[in-house]
This record gives structure tokens, C-alpha cells and sequence, in this order.
């Protein structure tokens, strides 16, 4: 595979899901059963990427630790005989290279991704921003890879969204040059439905041309008083080619305590075994 480092920019507050992200990190936060974080990582792996960048910040620790080993666990679970547990436990830490970058100031997702240039300079890299989980046979970040693979440059995963979301998210305009692939000539990050070029909204996912890198180190703040990632794109796509990929699959927005709710109901409603748990609590009276 082209793309072998992928970041994940982790630094964020959770505001969202206060009181909890007190203490935890929100990326930490359970689905169905595992942390949020371990499905994008598993997606990351799945893509061919086999080192991973966290760009972490202050009170991220517990996202460090459940990636490290913990021998003092390990060895009370291979005391007590429970090897499929330890197995599990095992399974997590090998699960991939994690490289720790800190972002010292929350000075937004571009300033973020500049963090992992020390690590990503001179190649193509992807980003995974965990919030967003997708569930689809081909993991988005490996179409988006793809993609890359065949007509070079930039990539993102696009969505259509309604009218009332257009101002969550960033919005690109473009040409569609094949089915389901736009050639981006412009991008405007959290815009007013008016200023919206289109409806196709950038989700989560990125490759990255390391051209990013200069472009960067000189943008200025802008919505929010936040450095984006999508200003910084929009200019690049100036010099080079930048595609939005309709991806396949399923989104599930797990920034919000809505959305991270119902990814939890759906996904379990989907198990086998949680189905009926589920539909107990919903049929009760
Ligand atoms: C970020 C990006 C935005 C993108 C979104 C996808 O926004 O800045 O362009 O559409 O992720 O989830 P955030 O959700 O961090 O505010």
C-alpha cells in the first residue's frame, strides 16, 4: 500500500459528553464493547496503514494506556486461568505501532495535522478523525486509498447531508468526474446555508499530500478562531489535485451524546446476542 502512516488527531476537549471527559477521554467512551478509538484503529489497520500517529493533548493518558501493555493485568488473568480474556488484553496492545505526538494548545484540526509532520513529512498520509465511525466491508480510509492509488493527490470521503447540517460540517464544491469522485475546486468550513457551495460534506476521513505541511505553517485562523484543515485544503487544491470520494457504507457520529447513543443502539441491535437485550428494555412498559 501507498499510505502507510495514518493520524489521529485526539487532542480534543469532549465538551460534548461533559461531565464525563472530566476524567475520560472521549474517544475512550464505549461501543457496544470496545473504546471508540479501537474502530478506527482496527479501520487504519484494515486499510494497509501500519503505523499509527496519535496527535494526543492533556488527559489523553488512558487512550496511551489502553494501547500499552498491562503486565500486572495480563498476569492476574493467565493466574486465574482466563486465557481467552488474556488473549483479548494481548490482542489489543499488538494491535498496531502507535507513535504519541502532543498538541500543547487546541489551536484546531489543521494545527493538529501539523503537529504530525515531524512524523509524515514527504509522504502521503491518511487521517482518521475517530468520532466518525463507519461500518462498511471495505473500510472508507482503504476506497479513499485507492482512489489515491489511481489518480494521485489528495482524497475525502464526501457525504451528502440535508439543508439544516450543512453548518457542521465542511461543505466542498466540484466537478463530478466519474461516478461517486469529485475533482474539488473549492471548500468553505462550517458555512451558512447560504454561503454553502453545495451539499456534499467532508466526513472524516483523509489522504493527505505532505504539500499540506507549508501550506500550514501559514494559514491563519479562521472559523471559530480555530487553524482548519479545510482552509489549508482549499488552497492546495489550488496547486494539486484534491478528489472527494462518495464513500460506501454506514456513518455513525459518535461526537455527540445523540449520535454516540444511537450508534450504540443500532450496532447492538445488530449482534446476535445484544439484539434481545435491546428489544427488552424498548418493549418494556
Ligand atoms: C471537522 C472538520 C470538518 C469536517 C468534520 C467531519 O470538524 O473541520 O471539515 O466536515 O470534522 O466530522 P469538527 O467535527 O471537528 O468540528
Amino acid at each position: 500500500m501507498s499510505v502507510s502512516k495514518c493520524l489521529f488527531p485526539v487532542a480534543g476537549l469532549g465538551t460534548r459528553f461533559l461531565p464525563v471527559t472530566k476524567e475520560i477521554a472521549k474517544e475512550m467512551l464505549p461501543l457496544v464493547n470496545r473504546p471508540i478509538i479501537s474502530y478506527g484503529v482496527e479501520e487504519a489497520r484494515a486499510s494497509g496503514c501500519d503505523e499509527i500517529v496519535m496527535i494526543t493533548g492533556r488527559s489523553k493518558s488512558s487512550i496511551e494506556n489502553y494501547f500499552d501493555r498491562s503486565f500486572e493485568l495480563e498476569d492476574i488473568l493467565l493466574k486465574r486461568g482466563k486465557n481467552a480474556l488474556y488473549a483479548k488484553v494481548r490482542a489489543i496492545s499488538d494491535m498496531a505501532e502507535i507513535l504519541y505526538i502532543r498538541q500543547r494548545e487546541p489551536l484546531g484540526l489543521g494545527h493538529a495535522v501539523l503537529c504530525g509532520e515531524p512524523v509524515c513529512k514527504g509522504e502521503y498520509f491518511g487521517v482518521i478523525l475517530p468520532d466518525d465511525v463507519f461500518v462498511h466491508e471495505e473500510p472508507v480510509l482503504s476506497q479513499l486509498i485507492k482512489v489515491h492509488d489511481r489518480l494521485g493527490g489528495s482524497v475525502v470521503a464526501l457525504e451528502k447531508v440535508s439543508d439544516d447540517d450543512v453548518m457542521r460540517y465542511g461543505i466542498v464544491s466540484g466537478s463530478e468526474t466519474e461516478p461517486g469522485i469529485f475533482r474539488i475546486d473549492d471548500m468553505v468550513e462550517k458555512p451558512s446555508l447560504g454561503e454553502a457551495p453545495s451539499n456534499y460534506a467532508i466526513m472524516g476521513r483523509y489522504v493527505l499530500s505532505p504539500n499540506i505541511f507549508p501550506i500550514l505553517h501559514e494559514q491563519g485562523k479562521g472559523t471559530g478562531g480555530e487553524i482548519q484543515l479545510t482552509d489549508a485544503l482549499r488552497t492546495l487544491a489550488k496547486s494539486e489535485p484534491v478528489w472527494g470520494v462518495a464513500y460506501k457504507g454506514r456513518r455513525f457520529d459518535c461526537g455527540t451524546q445523540k449520535g454516540w447513543l444511537r450508534a450504540n443502539v443500532q450496532l447492538a441491535m445488530e449482534d446476535p446476542e445484544l439484539r434481545n437485550v435491546v428489544l427488552g428494555v424498548v418493549n418494556s412498559k
